[in-house]
């Protein structure tokens, strides 16, 4: 951040008080407002953080008029055409592209993880058969506190960075537990000989019984929407990660706190939420009805995969994935699937009305996924946790990101008080 010697003058109860302003290297210039209460005595009030940065970041940047999205300076549909997943990792983890050396002492590391913790399998075997695989994700991710005791000091860099490897290899080997564990099939164990995302699709699809094969085209469209997932700057999990660690939580702790976060309807389950309301949507013939109730402000109903906080013009990884749809689609020989023609009528619609323009409402990343990780033989309960797979290398490099800043406090924002002020206990007799 650089100081621009600009200030902002805030006038108050007759005083009025500076406030520095800092220029980004990208993006609208920010008001320092950290002496605003020492010095005027208010707070101020932004529920949803509207207006608010929390923090300083060197990682990702997000133009929402633009719908550009950047890792490191690096325009995400170059990565997801040119880059893979592992690359993208190290690029968000220590903020250049590797060399071919590097890139391979890398993927050797992660490789070398992947196996967990042979005592967690009964960690899985006392969840019911029919929970959600989000619910079994979130506690095996804090349980790991309880296994990797080598890699909890946050104070020691090496320890951080051998956690940080242990979640971007193991996270794969337990989303596909969770996902064998509720099909009541046995665990697949994790094969280094494979690609990352090679691995993850056999642990979940493979079974003892029989070969599995790896279709390449798959593993790459499911490494794409890996890297499309990766990182988005301080959405909702990744605050929610941020926060936790203020406190000084352990890593495996934070991050489940970010999967829990993840799971919720407007945010990660979204994808899931999109693809069941695409099926409910059926044919093409009912696509009015359902515009007609999202622009109903009597109806709760939304268009799940519309809108986003910050993109208002396009979702540049809804892009990518669109075309991937097309793609995955045409080659698995079902490219005339009534859910892909419903979806993409639906945009069509939407964005030729007014009720979407006005808002700035398009298709965002969740629109396609769902899809296409239906195509590849995923069920819809599958998409978040793929989702939460893929950001988890985003909330590890923001972690470590701000455990190594100096300016890291514990997260505490203030309120808007609107109770009672104070009044006396009444004995219960009396009341
Ligand atoms: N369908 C219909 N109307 C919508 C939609 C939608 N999908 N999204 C927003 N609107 C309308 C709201 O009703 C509101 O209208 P109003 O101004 O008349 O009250 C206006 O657009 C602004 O909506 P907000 O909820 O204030 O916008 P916000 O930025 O807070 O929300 C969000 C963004 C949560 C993504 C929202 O667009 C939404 O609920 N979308 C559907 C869920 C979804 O797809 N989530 C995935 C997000 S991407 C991700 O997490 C990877």
């Amino acid at each position: 951040m650089t100081d621009t010697k600009k200030s902002a003058t805030l006038s108050f109860d007759g005083k009025s008080f500076e406030l520095p302003i800092y220029s980004p290297t990208a993006g609208p210039d920010v008001l320092d407002i950290r002496k605003l209460y020492a010095q005027a005595g208010v707070f101020t009030y932004d529920p949803g953080f509207t207006s608010t940065a929390s923090c300083d970041s060197t990682i990702t940047y997000i133009d929402g008029i633009k719908g550009e999205l950047l890792h490191r300076g690096y325009p995400i549909d170059q990565l997801a055409g040119k880059s893979h997943y592992l690359e993208v990792c190290y690029l968000l983890l220590y903020g250049n592209l590797p060399s071919a050396a590097e890139l391979e002492e890398f993927e050797d590391r992660v490789t070398r993880h992947t196996m967990l913790h042979e005592q967690m399998m009964y960690l899985f075997r006392g969840f019911r058969r029919d929970a959600h695989p989000m619910a079994i994700i979130t506690g095996a991710v804090g349980a790991m506190s309880a296994f990797y005791h080598d890699s909890l000091d946050i104070t020691d860099p090496w320890q951080r960075e051998v956690a940080s490897v242990r979640m971007i290899a193991k996270m794969p080997t337990i989303v596909s537990m969770a996902y064998k564990y509720t099909l009541g099939q046995p665990f697949v164990y994790p094969r280094n000989d494979l690609d990352y995302a090679s691995n993850f699709l056999r642990m979940c699809f493979a079974v003892p019984a029989e070969e599995y094969e790896v279709n390449p085209i798959l593993s790459r469209a499911m490494d794409r929407i890996f890297t499309l997932h990766a990182d988005h700057e301080q959405n909702a999990s990744t605050s929610t990660v941020r926060l936790a660690s203020s406190s000084g939580a352990n890593p495996f702790a934070c991050i489940a706190a970010g999967v829990a976060c993840l799971w919720g309807p407007s945010h990660g389950g979204a994808n899931q939420a999109c693809l069941e309301m695409l099926k409910e949507i059926g044919t093409v013939d009912r696509i009015p009805e359902f515009i007609a109730r999202a622009k109903d402000k009597d109806d709760p109903f939304r268009l799940m995969g519309f809108g986003h906080r910050v993109y208002k013009n396009t979702d540049p990884r809804a892009t990518v994935l669109k075309q991937s749809a097309d793609e995955v689609l045409e080659l698995l020989g079902v490219e005339n699937n009534p859910i892909l023609q419903v979806a993409k009528e639906l945009e069509k619609q939407a964005i030729s009305d007014p009720y979407f323009a006005e808002k700035k409402l398009f298709p965002n990343v969740d629109f396609y996924s769902g899809i296409i990780l239906e195509a590849m033989g995923f069920p819809t309960s599958m998409f978040t946790p793929i989702f939460a797979l893929s950001r988890t290398v985003g909330w590890i490099s923001q972690w470590k990101e701000m455990i190594a800043d100096p300016q890291n406090k514990i997260g505490r924002p203030r309120q808007l008080y609107l109770g009672e002020t104070t009044r006396d206990y009444v004995d219960i007799e009396d009341r």
